[in-house]
């Protein structure tokens, strides 16, 4: 299946999933078709009196494919479901629609402990995602029991190799997580993950809450990790900036659903999507500097306006709200994620993503000032009622 511009493969029909394993020729190691994940909020009452269940979308259709040893970016603001997708990918959460293949083949709902130990997570917070009852060394010696990774004889052998490989030395290995500054309890949580040797790494957030001082370091230590063991990596972050010099490729995902997909380099000098362009607005000195990681910059509003809550996604493109080009099509008609005809790395989900844009000049513009370009009359508020 190949979409050429302007021709939809429909939101969450698999159609992103042959672009992105022509990235490197092979078919992709992980790839989600379809995926949805839900959450039924609010009270059991509630739901009664009003009849149905308040269902809030956190990831809405998400097409995505992981090629083998390359490393992949989700980023996108606070709230667009990047941790529920990794989760969901991980097999850490059930999916509701969609799958989710690993090296072509349809992962089951209940994973078994071989396809679990393939794709392992590093989460945000260091503090709360160690055991703080069990050292170091307990910890990892748990792991390789359970996974049966090494020989008994060989487990504090394989442990100092582990914790040596993500910079720690055999003195860990007595240690407890409160012990550690974040920076190390976050190499700590690392080794964990490549305790069992997993093909996909996929880190949530891994630097947030860290010090900006050792931000750099960890995410050196990723790269460097990558490079020698041959990882496949998911790096998943708010701040397009952190992934900048680590990735491939980057997805940016908006209210459930990968509204842009690209290698790296292409969606910083020419991305697409109207949310895309203005992620980086919100960095602009970064999207310039080849050198810079991470500065106060990360903090700047990203894009104007707020994000619709996942429960009631709007209508028609789900970035219409924001938008300082939306038009008419954009109430109705929910844009697929397309390629590019001349470069089908990249894809985007806007009906304007690579046709000529309707008023251009407004996204050069900040967009508090950009005009709606919405035609008169038209609600750009119009949003489902579920
Ligand atoms: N366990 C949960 N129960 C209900 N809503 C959730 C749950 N986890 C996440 N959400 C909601 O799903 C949406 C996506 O959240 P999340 O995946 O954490 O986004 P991100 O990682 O991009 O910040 C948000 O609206 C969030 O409030
Ligand atoms: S122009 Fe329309 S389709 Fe494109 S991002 Fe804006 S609202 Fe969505
Ligand atoms: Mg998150």
């Amino acid at each position: 299946m190949t979409a050429a511009a302007g021709q939809p493969g429909g939101p969450g029909t698999g159609a992103a999933l042959d672009g992105a394993a022509g990235v490197t020729g092979t078919a992709p190691l992980l790839s989600a078709a379809g995926v949805a994940v839900s959450f039924a909020v609010g009270s059991a009452l509630a739901a009664r009196v009003r009849q149905q269940q308040r269902l809030l979308r956190a990831v809405d259709g998400v097409d995505l494919a992981l090629a083998r040893g390359e490393a992949l970016a989700l980023v996108g603001e606070s709230g667009s479901g990047k941790s529920t997708l990794a989760l969901a990918l991980a097999g850490l959460r059930s999916v509701d629609q969609g799958e989710i293949r690993f090296d072509g083949r349809v992962l089951p709902t209940r994973r078994s402990r071989a396809d679990q130990r393939r794709i392992q997570m590093v989460f945000q917070d260091p503090y709360s995602s160690l055991n703080p009852r069990l050292t170091v060394g307990g910890m990892l010696r748990e792991l390789l029991r359970v996974h049966h990774i090494v020989p008994s004889g060989e487990v504090e052998a394989y442990s100092t190799e582990l914790l040596t490989l993500v910079g720690l030395g055999p003195d860990a290995l007595p240690a407890y997580p409160r012990q550690f500054s974040g920076g190390q309890r976050q190499r700590v949580a690392i080794a964990r993950a490549l305790a069992l040797r997993p093909d996909i790494l996929v880190a949530d957030e891994p630097v947030s809450a860290l010090d900006v001082s050792v931000q750099a370091t960890i995410l050196n230590l990723l790269r460097d990790l990558r490079g020698e063991l041959g990882l496949t990596l998911l790096l998943i972050s708010h701040n397009l900036a952190v992934v900048r010099h680590l990735c491939d490729r980057v997805a940016v995902m908006y209210l459930g659903r990968i509204v842009e997909v690209a290698p790296t380099e292409q969606l910083f000098s020419n991305p697409r999507h109207p949310y895309t362009k203005g992620l980086l607005a919100a960095i602009p000195r970064l999207a310039d500097s080849a050198s810079s990681q991470i500065t106060a910059a990360d903090s700047g509003p990203a894009v104007a306006g707020d994000m619709p809550s996942a429960l009631r996604i709007p209508a028609g493109c789900r970035f219409r709200t924001r938008c300082p080009i939306a038009q008419e099509i954009c109430e109705t008609a929910d844009p697929a994620l397309t390629q590019d005809i001349g470069a089908p790395a990249h894809q985007a989900a806007c009906h304007f993503a690579f046709t000529a844009a309707p008023s251009a000049a407004a996204l050069a513009a900040p967009a508090a000032a950009a005009p709606p370009a919405v035609a008169p009359g038209v609600p750009r508020q119009q949003q489902r009622k579920d």
